[in-house]
């Protein structure tokens, strides 16, 4: 395994690999690092479908608000490394601040729409942050197919979109959530949550499944109100849990649902804080 910080040293050995191994598919799994098992299934996915799998590690100033945790975000390089190589990882790429944004960047990627609700709407200019340098890794790199993890569903719409929209040549790969054994979805920021949040934290898993479970029960026929409502109330019942948002939507186009009806494909997404951590979690159901 490569570990490689200097963009042109990362295109100098994609194209060596390009030149000694001929058509190869090359698949990057873009993070943030302090990686956990969500991250480990990305690469195991590119292991399984790419010839050469690139991982970037590089937490993104562009795409954290002025009051949001870029400075405090966790940092393990070691022990990334570590999991990286487990994983399959053929080269990491770990750029610094400067060399991703060596002058002030003046050209910004903004993708409409289903970058508005939830995320969008609580952390405004994040989407932007993430299209930019989700954009920029693509150029860099030129992968053939790029991993995302559906915990952060909305991310996964916003770069289809993107790739959809510019003719970007990356099919984007979406893979499921992975969770802790009781249920809370695996993040970097986990490891933030004193005992007592991570305990009622479980709140959002068990509610998504309340709300799954109801939605089942009357097939798919009843009103979104009614099950933000229970979803709500079950959230509120830890607490330490504020609600963010708890919202109702369809998926992938994020567009607002009254009535949940038969043959939908929706998204119950939640974001809650834990003190000054915020989760989030959801679950993506095909009503039949
Ligand atoms: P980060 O939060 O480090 O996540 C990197 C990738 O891992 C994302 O695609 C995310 O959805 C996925 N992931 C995180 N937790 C997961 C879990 N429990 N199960 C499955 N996949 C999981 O997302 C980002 O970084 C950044 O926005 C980035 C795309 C790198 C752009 O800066």
């Amino acid at each position: 395994m490569q570990v490689i910080h200097h963009i042109s040293e990362l295109r100098a050995a994609i194209r060596l690999a390009k030149a000694e191994q001929g058509r190869i598919r090359v698949g990057l799994v873009p993070t943030m690092g302090f990686l956990h098992r969500g991250h480990a299934s990305l690469l195991e996915s590119a292991r399984r479908q790419c010839d050469l799998v690139v991982l970037s590690i590089f937490v993104n100033p562009l795409q954290f608000g002025p009051n949001e945790d870029f400075e405090r975000y966790p940092r393990n390089e070691e022990q990334d490394l570590a999991l990286a190589k487990a994983a399959g990882a053929d080269i990491v790429f770990l750029p610094s601040v400067t060399e991703m944004y060596t002058r002030p960047t003046k050209t910004t990627v903004s993708v409409a729409g289903v970058t508005e609700p939830l995320c969008g709407a609580s952390r405004p200019g994040h989407f932007d942050g993430v299209a930019t340098v989700v954009t920029k890794l693509f150029n860099i790199v030129q992968p053939d197919a790029a991993f995302f993890g559906l915990k952060d569903a909305q991310q996964v719409a916003a770069i289809t979109q993107m790739v959809d929209d510019l003719n970007i040549p990356v099919d984007i790969v979406p893979c499921p959530i992975v969770r802790e054994e009781d249920g809370l979805a695996m993040s970097s920021r986990n490891v933030y949550l004193q005992p007592e949040q991570r305990r009622q934290a479980l709140v959002l898993f068990s509610g998504l499944r309340l709300a799954e479970r109801l939605i089942r029960e009357h097939h798919g026929e009843m009103e979104a109100a009614v099950v933000k409502e229970a979803l709500v109330k079950h959230i509120s019942e830890a607490p330490l849990a504020e609600i963010d948002y708890v919202e109702l939507l369809t998926y992938p186009s994020l567009e607002p649902v009254n009535r949940i009806a038969a043959e939908a494909e929706i998204i119950i997404a939640v974001a809650v804080r834990f003190g000054a951590t915020r989760l989030i979690d959801n679950a993506i159901i095909q009503i039949p």
